[in-house]
Order: structure tokens, then C-alpha cells, then sequence
């Protein structure tokens, strides 16, 4: 969900309605915006796609040159017009995400004070807390500040006083909030692309401050009420870094962007002189990590997957690989001086940002691959190994995905070698594959037609079977995930040789199988199991390379055949091939690709 505010000289609200535009692909399922008009506080919401809300502006316009706006996505409450954003009174009115923890107790508190709730929220709470404060003779910094220091759980706010047109106030815990500067105008956004057509001068609220926002300035605040310094920088985003460039869709675009972003994070990692690859300077010795935590959720999880086959085969290191929402309770016993390794795009997921927390409590070395530099996540690790994606705007991952690869591939060699169990020559072998990948990758997109036909058997299907052996079973899990979210198709992956103690049962001519099989020590046993699945009547639809095209050919139904790359390299290469098989299954489908139902972008509840 997303937040933005301006106080300013302009109508608010095209510049709130615009700004909620650019949040969109965090994913929501209600809108509203709130202005001050004539003193007070006025609102339109919506339920559904901005659209909806875009609709009820035009039936009863919103004047006013200082508002808040949010896009909602449903934690407690269903995402009707009732519950969706901005919350408040008479006297005040805010938008809010994450989730108020205390929430029930301070209602119940509040009520006795004679405060009448409208709804069930959550963010109510913090209105009529504010509210109550403000009646009881506070200024509004005052009755902000008083609210703030009695909530529990993540939260990043933005609220606007009855009266005080050159007013806004922000606050951030756990959830990321930024102050952008105008021209006699000022904003605040969920993150720099929220704000990006109106300003690039931004400042990033650190965790637990608060700012009081008027037209020419900020003062920020820390939790007790101590003015603090918070940095103006200059967002590398223009405007236009985020249009679709004539691609139908985000994700088609980012599909795209493949080869460019495999290619600039490499670019990152190794020294095109010595063709070695160079990581940041660390404050912990490579050599003498005991063993690796690998955790992420979602797709990046899924790379930390495939990271950890590297890890283990180049590097020689004991890799441990959990998705954050349950290593965080499975209280694993960690090795001294071992490592945490973070894997999130936006650098924000709860799930994931809690793990870290977790995993420094105990004792370990924090590193974390992220796609967001000035994240949370960037500011609690030790060490951030940048993945050089872009903004990523499509919901559901792609070229982060890569990227993330990317850096464990080059991270599993640097490991490798401080260990000594990588020699100059494997090195220099891996780190060609690894230069290799962009051209490859380009040679994907040609592919298009097989990966039409694949998807047109797919997109008739309820369930569909992946399958994958080794670095490629989360290859599998990917192409899996990814059908899932943006299809709505069941799928389930499966490593290949996992299949027939127990899922071979589902196999008829209704359930197709997708593998990823490339040529190599694994292929032949690939091979039987899906031998095994077309026995029984199951549709294969199979990933190769022209070295296994002939044996696959023999059984699959569809053959989609990869330009060849060395082993190392190839799951990369065929994780692209399974999100485009599923981008195009979406079309056929005619599902909203690039915002599927239910899903957000960036998850910041546990
Ligand atoms: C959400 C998204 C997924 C993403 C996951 C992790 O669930 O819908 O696409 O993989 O979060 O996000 P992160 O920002 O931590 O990579």
C-alpha cells in the first residue's frame, strides 16, 4: 500500500491522484484522497482500482492545496469503501499503513474518554487518539507527537489538522516514509517513485522519526521530541524512469530488461581488468564463516534457493535456506561468527526485515542483497550487496530476480575462493558464463512462439506440474510461483525425482508438466522421471538446451530449446524462460498481469 501527501499552492488532489498512480503496482484493493477545503477536512474513497475512485472525483471534485491520499491493501478489515483510507475525524485525518498492534486497548481507553468510532480500524485508533488530544487544548504537533509515543507495531503515517492549511505531519516506524521538496511546496510519499514527477530532492525519515511538514520546509523529530538532521539527496529517478515504453505491461518491459540488469549487476561485481570478481569491504572475514543463513520470502527466496546449490558446490560452506516468516520461530542453533544472508528487492518485507533482526540477535554477520539502497533492510546489515534492477513496478518479480542471481553467483565464487576451493582457473571459467548470461539472455526473446505454444496447452489447464532437478528445482519453484500469482492457475513444483513418491498420482492428460532440463550430470535422470510422467498420459512441456533436444524431443509435446550455456549459469537463463512461459499464459488468461488480485508488492506485516 502506499501514502503521499502535499501542502502546498497547487490543487492537490491531481498531484495526489497522480502520485497514487505511480504507487499502484504495490499492489492495493481500495483508494481514497483527503484535502482541506475551506478549513476542513474533506475525503473521497473508493473501493477497487483508482479508476473507481478516479470516477467518484469526477462526480464531486476535491479542491484544496493541501491533502494525504493511500492506496489500501486489506489487512484487518475487507477492502471496502468503508475501511479504506483516510481515517479521521472532524479534526483530523490520516492515512496509514502497517498495522497498530495496541490497537484494541487503546480503543477501549479512548472510548471511555467519550471517543465514537466510525469503523473497525486499526488507523482509527490513531485518529481519535489524536482527536481526543487535540480537544483536550494540544497544537497539532503536540497531539501528533503524544499519539505516536503510545503506539505499538510498524506504522508509517501522514495526517492533515482541520485549520492548518500549511500543514502536514509524518511518522515512520517500521514502515518506510519520505519528505519531498518543491517549490513552495512540499511532499511526502511511501518512497521516491511516488514522488519522482514532483520532486527528486528527497529525505528519508529514519526509523522512528516524525516530521512536521509546511510549504517551505520539514523540521524532523526523533521519538522523544529532539529535533534531528535528516539528509536531502537527489533521486537518481526521472519522471519517465517508470513508463512502459510501448510494452504492453511492467512486466513485459522488466521481462525485457533482463540481459541490461544481469549485465549492470555483474558489472558491479567484477573487475572487467582482472575479470575477478570484487566484493565491498567487509567487516568479517570470508574465509572463516562456519556456515550460511540464507532467508528471503517469495520469489526472492526462491534465488537464495538456487544460491544455495552455488554456495555449497563452488564455495564448499554449509547453507542454511528458510523463508524468513518461519526461520525467525524455528530458533535454528546458529554457528558463532556465522552469516545472515538477506535477499529482498524492496528491502522492506517484514517477514524478512524481522529474520534479519533475529538473526544478529544471534550473533551472526549481517550481509543482504537488495534491489532498494536507502531500505531498512540497507540500513540494518553489515554489508548490502546492490542488485542493479531499477525499479521494479511490476508486482510480481522478474528482473530483480535475476539480479539477485546474479550477486550469488558472483558472492558463491568470491566465498569460493576465500576458502580456498576456487582456483584461478574455475574462476575465470564461472566469471565468463557469468559475462556470457546478458547476450544469451537477449536470444530469449526470440523464443517467443514456442513459449506461445507451451502456454496456450497451460492456459487450458486447472493444475499444472514443475519439475527440476538440482539448481533447477527452484527453477521449478519460480516458474511455479509465478504462474500462480499472475494466472491464477494452480501449479506446484516438485524436484524431479521427488515426483513419483507421490505427485505422479495427479498426472493425466489434464495436468501438463513443465520441466527445466538442461543438458548435464542431472539430465538423464531428468530425463526417466519425465519418461515416467509420459507413461501415464501426462503433457510435457519441456525447457532444454540444444544438447538435450534431441532426448527430450522424443517425449515432450512441447520442446522450448534455450540457447546452451555452461551449467553454472543455466538457471538463470531458464528462470527467465519459465516467467515469460507464465507472462504469456497471463495474456491468454486476460488476468491484470502486472497488479494480480490480492498480492502486494512489497509485504511490510508479518
Ligand atoms: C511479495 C511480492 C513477491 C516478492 C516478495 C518478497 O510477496 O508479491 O513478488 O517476491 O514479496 O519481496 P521482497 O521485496 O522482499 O523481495
Amino acid at each position: 500500500c502506499g501514502i503521499v501527501g502535499v501542502v502546498g499552492v497547487r490543487e492537490a488532489t491531481p498531484l495526489l491522484f497522480e502520485a497514487l498512480r505511480r504507487l499502484e503496482y504495490r499492489g492495493y484493493d481500495s483508494a481514497g484522497i483527503a484535502t482541506l477545503v475551506n478549513g476542513h477536512i474533506e475525503r473521497r474513497r473508493a473501493e477497487g482500482k483508482l479508476d473507481n475512485l478516479g470516477r467518484v472525483l469526477e462526480l464531486r471534485g476535491l479542491p484544496g492545496v493541501t491533502g494525504i491520499g493511500h492506496t489500501r491493501w486489506a489487512t484487518h478489515g475487507a477492502p471496502t469503501e468503508g475501511n479504506a483510507h483516510p481515517h479521521g475525524t472532524e479534526r483530523v485525518s490520516i492515512v496509514h499503513n502497517g498495522i497498530i498492534e495496541n490497537h484494541a486497548e487503546l480503543r477501549a481507553e479512548l472510548e471511555l474518554q467519550g471517543q465514537v468510532f466510525t469503523t473497525d480500524t486499526d488507523t482509527e485508533t490513531v485518529a481519535q487518539l489524536v482527536d481526543l488530544n487535540l480537544k483536550q487544548g494540544m497544537a497539532p504537533r503536540e497531539a501528533a507527537h503524544a499519539c505516536l509515543k503510545r503506539l505499538h507495531g510498524a506504522y508509517a503515517l501522514a495526517m492533515i489538522f482541520a485549520g492548518h492549511r500549511e500543514l502536514m505531519i509524518g511518522a515512520r516506524h517500521g514502515a518506510p516514509l519520505a519528505v519531498g521538496f518543491g517549490d513552495n511546496e512540499m511532499f511526502l510519499g511511501s518512497d521516491s517513485l511516488a514522488l519522482s514527477p514532483l520532486t527528486r530532492r528527497i529525505a528519508y525519515l529514519a526509523d522512528g522519526d516524525w516530521a512536521v511538514v509546511s510549504r517551505d520546509g520539514a523540521e524532523f523529530f526523533d521519538m522523544d521530541g529532539n529535533a534531528v538532521v535528516r539528509q536531502i539527496r537527489l533521486s537518481a529517478l526521472a519522471a519517465d524512469a517508470i513508463g512502459k515504453d510501448g510494452y504492453r505491461h511492467y512486466m513485459d518491459k522488466e521481462l525485457h530488461e533482463h540481459p541490461l540488469v544481469i549485465g549492470q549487476t555483474l558489472q558491479r561485481m567484477i573487475d572487467p581488468a582482472t575479470r575477478r570478481v570484487v566484493l565491498p569491504e567487509l567487516p568479517f572475514d570470508l574465509a572463516t564463516i562456519p556456515r550460511i543463513t540464507v532467508t528471503a520470502c517469495g520469489s526472492a527466496f526462491y534465488a537464495g534457493l538456487i544460491g544455495r546449490y552455488w554456495l555449497e558446490a563452488e564455495a564448499r560452506i554449509p547453507v542454511d535456506a528458510d523463508v524468513a516468516s518461519e526461520l525467525r520461530y524455528r530458533e535454528p542453533p546458529l554457528s558463532k561468527g556465522g552469516l545472515g544472508l538477506m535477499i529482498s528487492q524492496s528491502g522492506e518485507t517484514a517477514d524478512t526485515l524481522a529474520a534479519l533482526r533475529s538473526l544478529r540477535a544471534g550473533g551472526q554477520h549481517v550481509m543482504s542483497i537488495l534491489n532498494v539502497p536507502e531500505s531498512t533492510m540497507a540500513r540494518e546489515s553489515d554489508i548490502v550487496l546492490d542488485t542493479i534492477a531499477g525499479p521494479e513496478i511490476c508486482v510480481a518479480s522478474t528482473k530483480a530476480f535475476t539480479a539477485q542471481l546474479s550477486v550469488l553467483a558472483c558472492l558463491a565464487i568470491a566465498i569460493g575462493r576465500a576458502r580456498g576451493v576456487i582456483g584461478e582457473a574455475r574462476e575465470m571459467e564461472l566469471v565468463q558464463a557469468l559475462l556470457d548470461l546478458p547476450s544469451r539472455a537477449v536470444e530469449l526473446f526470440g523464443l517467443g512462439d514456442d513459449i506461445r505454444a507451451a502456454a496456450a496447452i497451460i492456459a487450458e489447464a486447472r493444475d499444472v506440474l514443475y519439475l527440476g532437478r538440482g539448481s533447477h528445482f527452484p527453477v521449478a519453484l519460480e516458474g511455479a510461483l509465478k504462474l500462480k500469482e499472475i494466472s491464477y492457475i494452480h501449479a506446484e513444483a516438485y524436484a524431479a525425482g521427488e515426483m513419483k513418491h507421490g505427485p505422479i498420482a495427479l498426472i493425466d492428460k489434464s495436468v501438463p508438466v513443465v520441466a527445466s532440463a538442461p543438458s548435464g550430470p542431472l539430465f538423464e535422470k531428468t530425463a526417466s522421471n519425465l519418461q515416467e510422467a509420459q507413461a501415464r498420459g501426462g503433457r510435457l512441456l519441456v525447457f532444454t538446451d540444444p544438447a538435450g533436444a534431441a532426448r527430450m524431443g522424443k517425449i515432450a509435446e512441447r520442446l522450448v530449446v534455450l540457447p546452451e550455456v555452461h551449467g553454472f549459469t543455466a538457471p538463470i537463463l531458464h528462470s527467465i524462460a519459465v516467467q515469460m512461459l507464465a507472462y504469456e499464459v497471463a495474456l491468454l488468461k486476460g488476468t491484470d498481469v502486472d497488479q494480480p488480485r490480492n498480492l502486494a508488492k512489497s509485504v511490510t506485516v508479518e
